[in-house]
């Protein structure tokens, strides 16, 4: 059997942003019949909400799209990096604070702002919704969503089927 894709997001307390991205990603995949090739985790660069599920306000939007998140916060730790074959990370204090970890150009090659794959020309940037109301947690359900489908067709499994 092929090797899986493991695919990492992260942001800075794993209760927002990154949880949102796992599983708008698990259930693009799962729509599209390709749970079998991923293996799809979230973290934090903080461990400032370590063991908690991800924040109400991100699990009632999810739960709105059909999405049920699960995950508990955990720190991101240096085996991460060589595990995971992309490291996505949601804002650039998230790419300097994963960058500051190691100089192996190996890995500095998988982490990659996950704003990157969205459709339209905006920044790439997810914002951190922590501080902010509901709708800026809306905002991030629906950019994760459309990084999702980006990021999907980046990998161009869309066709290997079965
Ligand atoms: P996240 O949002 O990085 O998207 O999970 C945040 C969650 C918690 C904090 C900051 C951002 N905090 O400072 O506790």
């Amino acid at each position: 059997m092929k090797e899986k894709i493991k695919v990492l997001f992260i942001c800075l307390g794993n209760i927002c942003r990154s949880p949102a991205a796992e599983g708008a990603f698990l259930n693009l995949v799962k729509q599209k019949n390709l749970t079998h090739l991923f293996e799809i985790d979230s973290c934090g660069t903080s461990g400032y909400h370590d063991g908690d599920l991800a924040d109400p306000r991100t699990r009632k939007i999810a739960e709105k799209r059909g999405i049920h998140l699960t995950h508990r916060s955990r720190k991101l730790n240096k085996k991460d990096l060589t595990y995971f074959d992309y490291l996505l990370v949601m804002d650039e204090n998230n790419l300097d604070d994963v960058r500051s970890l190691t100089n192996d150009i190996n890995i500095q090659g998988k982490i990659i702002l996950f704003g990157k794959f969205r459709s339209d020309s905006g920044a790439p940037i997810v914002p951190d919704p922590y501080y902010k109301n509901e709708i800026a947690f809306e905002m991030v359900q629906n950019l994760v969503e459309d990084c999702s489908s980006g990021f999907l067709n980046f990998l161009g499994v869309d066709e290997c089927l079965k």
